[in-house]
């Protein structure tokens, strides 16, 4: 009967035939050893030449890599096998043949990796990172799903934007001007007032001449956004949704952590709540610790990386300058220098992957900050309208896919935790 590796522990001891491609192999004179993926995971395939004859044996042999095949055999458990089975291999038939893999088991450069990402993802070490990223995005659905969020589409061909003009996308729209979303943010806002507690997930776009470890030319993020909801309420909703994620990531992907050599243990005790400190004490850290950082300047990444070090959880950075955050964060009303937002920085280096604020929602004074950042009133009409129309007290976030992703899975660089990154200077495959 036809499986699939995944599946294969269900049919120990009997004769299963599984699609798959040739990712590696070795043999001596009497026994060959495939290791065989088909995408759901991987398995080792063994060949003795007693048992398949000659001929049989002598083709298996010959069988270059990611060449494609039907491979018929007998599942054995094995506890030494990362996945606890093996294949006792009775037959292989041929789909294609693949000649001159580039990948081959060397190590290869990451220019050369990233020209061939279409071929890379078939890797061990990609298909965990995606199967990752996938558990990450399922979670995120149950998660919000279970609090009562509904699910909403913002548009990502915009008239405005969201986050400052400085790094958008611009395109035509007919005769129009149009932008790619930065942030699904201001969508969100108005899908709040209609629906309560609302959550997106889509591709945000920021033209950045940023060449790090963490920037993507286009990400993915997910924002959610509550009516009724005021700053605090919201930053236990964040350490409940991510600590919900990790939890998941531990329970669902083993393989996957274990194919990354991810140390789970510094996952394993992030669990709500997170720590929070202010900018100010935070600051006030940094020059303590010998940074060169004044009050009103945003941190880089040496200095979030400084400020996480000394936990072991995800921190809550809190109250910001208004002057270094977006026109539309929330005013703290007992110091109208800073403002009611959060950016949640993740242990281990990997900074920032959330920003969230409670949103202003006083007419006037979004008027007033209209103005200051020079905004269009025409274009941002509609925005106001939320505030002329039974404004209330909301708040949300914006969690970065990738940048989760590469914290779970221990990744060097945002590159690896989407199939097709955009960079800056690439836009191939
Ligand atoms: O902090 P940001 O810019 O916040 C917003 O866009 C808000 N409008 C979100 C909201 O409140 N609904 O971006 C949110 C997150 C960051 O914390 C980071 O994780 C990720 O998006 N991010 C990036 N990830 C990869 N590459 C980039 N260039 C990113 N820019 C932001
Ligand atoms: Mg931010």
């Amino acid at each position: 009967m036809k499986t699939t590796i995944s599946q294969i522990g269900n049919h120990v001891g009997e004769k299963v035939t599984i699609g798959a491609w040739l990712a590696n192999k070795r043999s001596s004179g009497k026994i060959a050893f495939l290791q065989l993926r088909d995408g759901t995971g991987f398995i080792q395939g063994v060949l003795v030449k007693a048992e398949v004859g000659e001929d049989a044996f002598a083709q298996a042999k010959e069988i270059t890599q990611e060449s494609s095949l039907f491979v018929t055999g007998i599942v054995r458990e094995d506890d030494r096998a990362p996945s606890g089975y093996e294949l006792t291999v009775t037959g292989v038939e041929l789909i294609n043949d693949s000649k001159d893999y580039p990948i081959t088991p060397k190590e290869h450069g990451t220019e050369f990796l990233m020209d061939h990402r279409h071929l890379w993802l078939r890797s061990k070490r990609q298909h965990a990172i995606m199967r990752v990223r996938n558990e990450i995005i399922r979670a995120t659905y149950e998660f919000f799903h279970k609090e009562g969020f509904v699910k909403v589409d913002p548009p990502i061909l915009t008239g405005s934007s969201a986050e400052g003009t400085t790094n958008l996308f611009h395109t035509k729209y007919f005769d129009e001007d149009a932008y790619l979303s930065q942030s699904g943010q201001l969508y969100m806002e108005a899908a709040a007032m209609a629906l309560g507690k609302v959550f997106s997930f889509g591709p945000t776009f920021r033209a950045e001449k940023s060449k790090t470890r963490r920037h993507l030319i286009e990400f993915w993020m997910i924002e959610p956004e509550m009516a009724f909801m005021d700053h605090d309420e919201s930053l236990e909703v964040q350490e409940n949704y991510v600590s919900y994620v990790i939890q998941s990531v531990l329970e669902n992907c083993k393989l996957e952590l274990k194919a990354l050599e991810r140390d789970v243990s510094k996952l394993e005790n992030i669990k709500a709540p997170f720590p929070r400190i202010t900018y100010d004490d935070a600051i006030a850290f940094l020059q303590k610790e010998g940074h060169e950082i004044e009050w009103g300047e945003d941190f880089g990444a040496p200095h979030e990386t400084a400020i996480a070090k000394e936990y072991d959880k995800p921190v809550f950075i809190t109250h910001y300058p208004a002057s270094i955050k977006a026109f539309y964060m929330k005013p703290d009303p007992n110091r109208e220098e800073v403002v009611l937002c959060a950016d949640l920085i993740a242990p281990e280096g990997y900074g920032e992957i959330i920003g969230g604020s409670q949103r202003i929602d006083d007419e006037a004074l979004l008027q007033k900050r209209y103005k200051e950042h020079q905004l269009s009133e025409d274009a941002y009409k509609w925005y106001m309208d939320l505030r002329t129309y039974g404004s209330v007290p909301h708040s949300g976030f914006g969690l970065g896919l990738e940048r989760t992703v590469g914290w779970i899975c221990g990744t060097e660089h945002v590159r690896e935790t989407i199939p097709f990154p955009r960079l800056l200077n690439r836009l191939y495959p």
